[in-house]
């Protein structure tokens, strides 16, 4: 089917998409295929090997794409490592037109040049689709390197049987379009299950402000409104944490820097209505300061200090009230020193949410500041999961693998 009629599959809208083009007579094909993807929506980075640029050359990819195409390991003025900077930014790699010589590189682990070495640094599944003439296919060499590749867990999209450059007819032809966009399409379901989706984390201790210079906080640390937010990119959603910490960015996390529990209720309301999921892992404060002096409170001219605080109202149980919210999934955290699972219970339906984790703060080796944490996440439908003492980010999947299939299907 032409391309132009291909319809891209949704998943692969918004997707971070690494093109991969290697030297074959099928590299022009690439070129609508580029188009057609970031049309439809998909950030498309594409890096070629020495040989493709001399079958289509690179400003065509450009021109597509709206990115500068990688044609080399030294040439990025901007990276001193755009292999491992494309690997570390793709969500899906596509190779193609794999040629039997770029088959058989990368399934013996070269990186001497962008397209291997990008491979080898990717975290992300990879589709492969191999075209060449229909003799070199068949080969063993080239059938065992593409078995190779499949057992390591790359996608490969056989090529087809029809008339090839060679004016032979044999299989060897890059696969239709469809099929292409299907592999990727696949690869992209299986791995990303929220692929589509938009998830708000909050993470930190809010700062209710004193004076000028002093504030009211507690110890929350932000690290698993951190790892909850990046565990989400990684399974494809697009994320937005409002947090008052500082932690490593991470690709497909949006961050919003707030201080204060009203700063942080007003992004919350910017967010929630195309919002599927939210978590709030959060520490907001309950009190403020009733008044914010204006300027910082002298010690000389105050020997003592009296401060009247007034409570914060609960944000995520105002948002749930609200129309905008509805719909939106709602995990709160509850971090208790006793009776977790009774007051984590009390907590889910005081504030009208569909989970909460409650974790134990009594323990030293878990919770606040550290980089590991143990609980015990419940469901209004009554069901209940222990989670051992784990690192955060493992913590943060495994809450994920609760809650995803309870999302509302889209
Ligand atoms: N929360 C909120 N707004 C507040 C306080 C808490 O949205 N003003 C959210 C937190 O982000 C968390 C959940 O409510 O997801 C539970 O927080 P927690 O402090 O344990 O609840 P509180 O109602 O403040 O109860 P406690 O008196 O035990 O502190």
């Amino acid at each position: 089917m032409p391309l132009d009629r291909t319809p891209v599959p949704d998943e692969l809208r918004g997707l971070r998409l690494a093109l991969l083009v290697s030297g074959g007579i099928a590299a022009y094909k690439l070129v609508d295929l580029a188009s057609a993807l970031a049309q439809a929506g998909c950030q498309v980075r594409v890096a070629m090997t020495q040989s493709a640029a001399r079958f289509v050359g690179p400003p065509s990819f450009q021109g597509v794409t709206g990115n500068a195409v990688l044609t080399g390991l030294w040439l990025s003025a901007g990276s001193p490592e755009p292999h491992v900077e494309l690997g570390d930014w793709a969500q899906l790699i596509f190779l193609a037109p794999a040629t039997a010589n770029i088959i058989g590189r990368v399934a013996s682990g070269r990186s001497d040049d962008i397209v291997t070495a990008t491979l080898l640094a990717a975290r992300c599944p990879v589709v492969i689709a191999p075209a060449m003439n229909d003799a070199m296919w068949s080969k063993p060499a080239v059938q065992e390197n593409v078995a190779t590749l499949r057992h390591r867990g790359v996608t490969v999209v056989e090529p087809e049987t029809g008339h090839l450059a060679s004016g032979h007819v044999g299989t060897g032809r890059l696969a239709d379009a469809s099929k292409l966009l299907k592999a990727m399409a696949d690869a992209v379901r299986s791995r990303y299950d929220l692929a589509g989706r938009r998830v708000i984390v909050t993470a930190g201790g809010t700062r209710e402000p004193i004076d000028t210079v002093r504030f009211i906080s507690n110890y929350s640390s932000g690290k698993m409104g951190f790892a909850l937010a990046s565990a989400a990119a990684d399974r494809g959603a697009r994320v937005t944490l409002v947090t008052t910490a500082n932690h490593p960015e991470h690709h497909g996390v949006e961050l919003r820097h707030v201080a204060t529990a009203d700063e942080m209720l007003a992004e919350l309301r910017a967010e929630i209505r195309a919002a599927d999921l939210l978590m709030m892992a959060a520490a907001v404060a309950d009190f403020r300061p009733a008044k914010t002096a204006t300027s910082k409170i002298r010690r000389e001219s105050t020997p003592k200090l009296t401060l009247e605080l007034e409570s914060i109202p609960d944000l995520v149980a105002t948002l749930g009230r609200e129309k905008d919210a509805e719909g939106v999934f709602r995990v709160g955290f509850a971090a208790e020193d006793s009776d977790l699972a009774a007051e984590g219970l009390e907590k889910m339906n005081r504030k009208g949410l569909q989970a909460i984790v409650a974790n134990d703060i009594s323990r030293k080796d878990t919770g606040f500041g550290s980089d590991d944490n143990a609980g015990v996440v419940m469901f209004t439908d009554g069901s209940s999961h222990e989670l051992e003492k784990m690192t955060k980010r493992e913590m943060a999947d495994r809450i994920l693998d609760l809650v995803v299939p309870r999302l509302k299907k889209t």
